[in-house]
């Protein structure tokens, strides 16, 4: 009896959504709180079943999470496909679910495809009995948090519903880190009696572990759109950088110099000013098209147009590394071999959303060369996933024809034409440059991450180009 009354005062938080942020965010919760007890929900089966199989096979790869979740997994942090009884049991929801650009309708291509976190909110309506807070953990346009209230209004019930902002900041292949030690968290709600009361609750489970002067609160609006600019200025950075490197590449400029001297003046910082292929993830470009589309709705043309460079500059960047392996293989790639270092849109994690790597890969098929692909992390069947995904109807079975698979790097060089390094993997950076040319006839490599020493890798290549560096 006594137990069971211990049982049912836990708090319960539930989260929709086991994804990339959902399940490593969750994860840390759970570390951090053991008062509370935490159910991840998600309607993809295989991800629930994958969360709770083989701790070294979870569905997403992050450093140091799969320790996490051997640790709390079925003590405070629960996987489930039960949506509807965990959302009943919890006192505070996190909505962690995916805001994909719409792909059809009004704002196609631009604006934010909210259906999933509106199923949510329905969802949340039909199934609860007792007030709750809901959390808006997804990134999601401006309004959003009051669109979540509208639909939550449907339930009949004398209860009470409370919609928080508290978007995420962390980055893949840091997340764990970026969760234990958060530069801050953002919660924003409604400047009233209860919102008020209902930030201090989402304060209170991060108060476990992150110290006060951390914690920023601020009204809903502000919350929502502060998550949209942190993306924005981030992207902005890496295209500022990548438009200075075309000028470094036609000049004697080397973009590395130039980054570290702007980076060295305190005001700027020298965080995220590598210039590269382009920046990848799921986030930037669709962030970034978003506030782009707000800012076109509320008819701030020159605004809009301001942050639509940033993802003009990312796509130019793309094309231009393209078209500069093709000028230097004579123009004419067609039956030539390219091997693509790197899938993944950055080093340490298997997510492939929108990586540079999937841009450049199409583009150089469709040109009519042959590639063989090799990243440490990420299968097969995702590879040939993005492809056909990018691809859609357009001939796919003709391309995937020509993509070849290896699970090591100098079998992936073997006879290659030009090798493209297109993420920063570790295992890259020392390569033994001399045992892969004994495999190719002449050894050209495509540097789209600056990671090699251009002076040292001159003596041991044919042919080395990299971003920024017309020298080489
Ligand atoms: P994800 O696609 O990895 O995960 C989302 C999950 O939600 C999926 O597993 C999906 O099946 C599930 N889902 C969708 N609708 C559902 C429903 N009605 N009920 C139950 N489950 C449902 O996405 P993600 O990368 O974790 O991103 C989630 C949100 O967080 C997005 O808004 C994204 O912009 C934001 N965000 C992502 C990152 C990142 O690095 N990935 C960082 C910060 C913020
Ligand atoms: C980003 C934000 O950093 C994070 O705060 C937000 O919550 C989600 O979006 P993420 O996309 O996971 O995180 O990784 P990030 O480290 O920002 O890298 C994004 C892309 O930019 C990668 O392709 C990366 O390789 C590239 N990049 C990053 C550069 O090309 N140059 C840089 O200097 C930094």
């Amino acid at each position: 009896m006594v137990i069971k009354e211990k049982i049912e005062k836990r708090k319960q938080i539930c989260c929709i959504g086991a994804g990339y942020v959902g399940g490593p965010t969750m994860a840390v919760i759970a570390l951090n709180c053991p008062d509370y007890d935490i159910t991840v929900v998600d309607i993809n089966k295989k991800r629930i079943k994958s969360w709770n199989g083989d701790i070294e096979k979870l569905p997403i790869y992050e450093p140091g999470l799969s320790e996490i979740v051997h640790k709390t997994r079925n003590k405070n942090l629960f996987f489930s496909n039960q949506v509807d009884q965990a959302i009943k049991k919890a006192e505070i929801i996190f909505m962690a679910v995916n805001t994909p650009t719409k792909q059809e309708g009004e704002g196609k291509g631009m604006a934010t495809d909210l259906s999933f976190v509106e199923d949510c909110a329905k969802r949340i309506a039909m199934n609860s009995e007792s007030n709750k807070i809901i959390v808006e953990k997804s990134t999601a346009p401006l309004g959003t948090a009051m669109r979540i209230s509208e639909i939550l209004q449907t339930n009949k019930m004398p209860i009470n519903f409370e919609v928080i902002s508290n978007p995420e900041f962390l980055a893949e292949g840091t997340a764990i880190n970026d969760l234990q030690y958060p530069d801050r968290v953002l919660i924003g709600g409604e400047e009233t009696k209860n919102g008020n009361r209902a930030v201090e609750k989402i304060a209170d489970i991060y108060r476990n572990w992150v110290s006060d002067d951390k914690i920023i609160t601020t009204n809903l609006w502000s919350s929502e759109l502060s998550k949209l600019a942190s993306n924005a200025f981030l992207a902005q950075r890496i295209s500022s950088i990548n438009s200075l490197s075309v000028l470094c590449d036609v000049t004697g400029a080397n973009i590395k110099q130039v980054s570290r001297a702007i980076g060295a003046d305190s005001r700027i910082g020298d965080k995220f000013l590598e210039a590269s292929v382009g920046f990848g993830g799921s986030c930037f470009k669709k962030d970034i098209l978003n506030l782009v589309y707000l800012c076109k709705f509320y008819g701030l043309d020159e605004v809009s147009e301001y942050w639509h460079q940033v993802v003009k500059i990312n796509l130019y960047q793309k094309n231009r590394f393209v078209s500069r392996i093709i000028e230097n293989l004579d123009n004419n790639i067609r039956n030539k071999k390219i091997t693509i270092l790197g899938w993944a849109f950055k080093k340490n994690t298997n997510d492939t959303r929108e990586s540079a790597a999937i841009d450049v890969s199409t583009r150089l098929l469709k040109k009519g060369a042959k590639i063989t692909v090799y990243d440490p992390m990420v299968s097969k069947e995702s590879i040939i996933y993005d492809i056909k995904e990018n691809f859609k109807d357009q001939m796919t079975s003709k391309f995937l024809s020509k993509i070849k698979f290896s699970d090591n790097i100098l079998s992936a060089a073997k006879d290659s034409d030009c090798i493209a390094i297109l993420t920063e993997w570790d295992e890259f950076k020392s390569i033994d440059w001399s045992k892969v040319s004994k495999n190719t006839s002449s050894l050209f490599i495509a540097d789209g991450r600056n990671i090699l020493d251009s002076e040292q890798i001159k003596n041991s290549v044919d042919k080395y180009i990299s971003v920024g560096n017309s020298k080489f």
